[in-house]
């Protein structure tokens, strides 16, 4: 049996995990950072950074002492070294580094929004590739061509706003808690979905592989302060009635969820690939997994979409370097940190 450490330090959630080439979990920590980005209705690279500095080691730590497995156990360290906040996967990759050079292990390297789509792999136990990968989170929002688990082809994505951003936009416009997408998907429950016919934009346009996300946000803001005003949305929403609040929360919700389907199901319509992975922070969102099942079964494509805990940040994903072992690719203490999507 082979043992992988996996480090995920790509945003605000300090992760570690330890998993095996059969993908079996043997231990999984994840240290949010919510609380701390909370009040400034979002993520705050410097603080990310500082916050994983201090969770990471105790992380790590957890893994060996919930699973009783010996550091000199493992075979391979794999982390994150991309897309992400430069300061936070720097500090992932600093300590697999140590790690590698201090157990004499090799290093593996993790590409983050591959990791997301392998996640589906993880919890199905079937090979969905190749296919069509759907990556929604809080700084993407893009579709590809996965040709199988570690190379995948850009296929277009967001124009804009990432659609987890805009989520956490709309609740910080509505003085709704951070994260936005599990606060805005609370409160639509009680609201009316179609109360409000916010725009669904990109989707009159089926040949364009692009999302866009920035005139919904604009819609929400119009709605609460008026076009063309100054005033901070989050003051005028605090004087309207909760029912008001959960309806727009829900009609807002309605609209990013449909751009999703409409958009999706517009370039599968147009593709060879009839499966979709879906994996990212979004795809825990209750509506969008109702309504993208309902699209995807309506025409015979297969689905495949990773459990909510999975979807989110984690490093069960990391699992993905369980393919790179195999096949020897393993990296020199050379690796360095990528901020940016590599296309
Ligand atoms: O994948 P993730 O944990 O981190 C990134 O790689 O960005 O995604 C975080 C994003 C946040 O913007 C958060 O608001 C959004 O995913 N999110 C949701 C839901 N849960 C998390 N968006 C909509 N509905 C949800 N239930
Ligand atoms: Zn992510």
């Amino acid at each position: 049996m082979t043992i992988i450490l996996t480090i995920e330090t790509t945003c605000d959630e300090t992760a570690a995990a330890l998993v095996t080439d059969e993908l079996k979990v043997l231990a999984d920590v994840v240290a949010s950072q919510d609380k701390l980005h909370e009040r400034y209705g979002g993520v705050v690279p410097e603080v990310a950074s500082r916050v994983h500095l201090e969770q990471i080691l105790p992380v790590i730590d957890s893994v060996f002492s919930q699973s009783g497995i010996k550091a000199e156990e493992i075979d391979a360290i794999a982390v994150a070294n991309m897309p992400g906040l430069a300061g936070s996967l720097l500090v992932g990759l600093s300590a697999a580094k140590s790690l590698a050079v201090a157990l004499e292990k090799p290093l593996i390297a993790i590409n983050h929004l591959q990791a997301h789509i392998y996640a589906c792999k993880i919890s199905s136990h079937e090979d969905p590739f190749p296919c069509l990968g759907l990556i929604i989170s809080g700084g993407h929002t893009s579709i590809y061509h996965c040709v199988n688990s570690i190379e995948f082809v850009l296929l277009g994505g967001t124009i804009d706003d990432a659609v987890g951003e805009a989520f956490d936009k709309v609740a910080a416009m509505l003085n709704l808690p951070y994260p936005g997408g599990p606060s805005i998907q609370k409160i639509a429950v009680k609201g009316n979905p179609h109360a409000y016919n916010f725009p669904r934009s990109l989707l009159n346009e089926p040949d364009r592989i692009s999302f866009s996300f920035s005139g919904l946000k604009t819609a929400v803001r119009y709605k609460l302060v008026g076009p063309g005003k100054v005033n901070d949305p989050a003051k005028t929403a605090a004087q309207l009635p909760p029912n008001e609040i959960a309806d727009i929360a829900a009609s807002f919700q309605e609209a990013a969820v449909d751009i999703l389907v409409g958009k999706t199901l517009q370039v599968m319509k147009k593709s060879e690939i009839k499966t979709l992975c879906i994996g990212g922070g979004a795809a825990a969102n209750k509506r969008f997994r109702e309504k993208i099942s309902e699209a995807m079964q309506k025409n015979k494509y297969k689905l495949f979409i990773a459990p909510p805990n999975l979807c989110t940040d984690n490093a069960i994903m990391g699992a993905i370097a369980v393919e790179r072992y195999k096949k020897g690719l393993f990296e020199s203490l050379e690796l360095d940190a990528f901020p940016g999507v590599i296309r």
